[in-house]
């Protein structure tokens, strides 16, 4: 450091010491949270209270593996906080931990395919799972699979977790190549365990993929009020300190997110919020006022969330009526009122392809577009109707359901994202 710059810090440090360092009160705020990792949605806990079931029967399905042989392809489905991430990690980890205590040759990758959403991208994360010291970046997908299964091919059993599977954009090639390097290897192996959220996913796929991909299948059906507040106690005990949070805040919390969609990620949001809102106010207490509160802020996550973990071309379409809807003139009704953001199927499908091409993708076709606009539908999205007749004969109508230059800026973020 030259003279210069020594005189520069030193004066910055002498002004800083004058008052108090801007850190100080942060780090004397008082915080009703005793471990405020275990409140966050990202937090495995050991225990999983409600799935026990779930747990027994995907490590009977992966026992196999321990002996040796290839276990059957699991596929996971279930509404979003349903356990399915938590419950396949507990299970991944059980099991590799056993097998390394028994010197036993069974592997495991966790692949999250929201951020590798192509054969190619998940098979360099594996690969790269197991050859630390390669760089695969670059090389063929053809020369990346010829290491995972050479890999196996030596006698290991690999288990292949694709969490968010229906993120994968060609995924009919990634399953049709690892179901065939099965056949033909003499021992080792490699079985897939894909879990999805995205109810509708399964009918999507490739007949041949989905027998492949669903030899065993498991649904994980929402929580119940009861069942959420038993979780959110469990949860709420380690992460607050004792007498800070009251019981009917919890009750609360858990009927707020059963009542919605039985989801336990909701549900802990509510309480990591609440918690914050406490803390925030100096108020040392999670009483109801702040779970009512920490409601509408979590409510806007949810959304942010969802949209993000629609595929794509999905995105494209809400994109397409964010877009339109920005620019459209309001509508006129039979009544002589004008409604805002009324938007026909056909002018968003039209809206769509333009936009894809703009993004350089291939719009899928009007079959598909029907499709994703009856799920968008369904997660809340958007809203939908059949017009009466007159209206440019027979179409559908179609709303944004929330504030369209808030998902337009979002979506604009991911794509970009994706592609960079
Ligand atoms: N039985 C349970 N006991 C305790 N916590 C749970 C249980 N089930 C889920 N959770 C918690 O709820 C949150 C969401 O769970 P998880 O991520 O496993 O859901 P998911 O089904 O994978 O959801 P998504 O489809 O959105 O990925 C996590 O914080 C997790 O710890
Ligand atoms: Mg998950």
């Amino acid at each position: 450091m030259d003279f210069d710059a020594i005189q520069f810090w030193g004066k910055i440090v002498q002004s800083a010491s004058a008052t108090a360092n801007i850190f100080e009160r942060e780090f004397a705020r008082e915080t009703i949270f005793a471990d405020r990792a275990i409140i966050t949605p990202h937090y495995t806990p050991k225990e999983l209270p409600f799935r026990e079931p779930y747990i027994n029967n995907i490590s009977s399905m992966l026992a196999q593996t321990i002996k040796g042989k290839k276990a059957d392809n699991i596929f996971i489905y279930g509404k979003v906080g349903t356990g399915k991430t938590s419950v396949t990690k507990h299970v991944m980890q059980q099991l590799l931990e056993f097998a390394s205590s028994k010197n036993v040759a069974v592997e495991g990758n966790y692949v999250n395919c929201r951020n590798h959403n192509s054969k190619y991208r998940i098979l360099i994360k594996a690969a790269k799972d197991f050859y630390p010291e390669e760089n695969f970046l670059g090389f063929s997908a053809a020369f990346v699979y010829e290491k995972l299964v050479d890999y196996a091919r030596k006698g290991r059993q690999i288990v292949l977790v694709l969490d968010e599977i229906d993120k994968v954009k060609d995924l009919d090639d990634l399953v049709y190549g690892l179901t065939r390097a099965n056949d033909e290897m003499q021992q080792g192996g490699i079985s897939i365990i894909g879990i999805s959220n995205n109810v509708m996913f399964k009918d999507r796929l490739d007949p041949r993929t989905k027998s492949s991909l669903c030899e065993k299948e498991l649904v994980f059906p929402p929580y119940n009020a009861p069942e959420l507040t038993e979780i959110l106690k469990q949860r709420t005990e380690k992460a607050f300190s004792p007498g800070t949070v009251d019981e009917s805040a919890v009750s609360l919390a858990a009927a707020i997110a059963a009542q919605e969609s039985g989801d336990a990620r909701t549900a802990v949001k509510l309480m990591l919020r609440a918690g914050e809102i406490a803390d925030r106010k100096g108020s040392g207490r999670v009483t109801d006022a702040e779970v009512k509160k920490a409601k509408k802020q979590v409510d806007e996550e949810i959304i942010f969330d969802m949209v993000s973990t629609l595929p794509q071309q999905q995105q494209l379409v809400l994109y397409s009526i964010a877009a339109l809807s920005l620019t459209k003139k309001p509508q006129p009704k039979i009544t002589g009122e004008r409604e805002e953001g009324v938007l026909f199927s056909g002018e968003v499908y039209d809206e769509y392809c333009t936009i894809c091409r703009k993004f350089k993708e291939t719009p899928v076709s009007a079959r598909w577009y029907r499709e994703y606009i009856s799920e968008l539908e369904m997660f809340g999205l958007i809203l939908s109707t059949a017009s009466g007749k007159g209206i440019k004969g027979q179409t559908t109508l179609i709303k944004l359901g929330f504030e369209a230059q808030r998902i337009k800026a979002q979506i604009e973020r991911e794509l970009s994202d994706s592609t960079a």
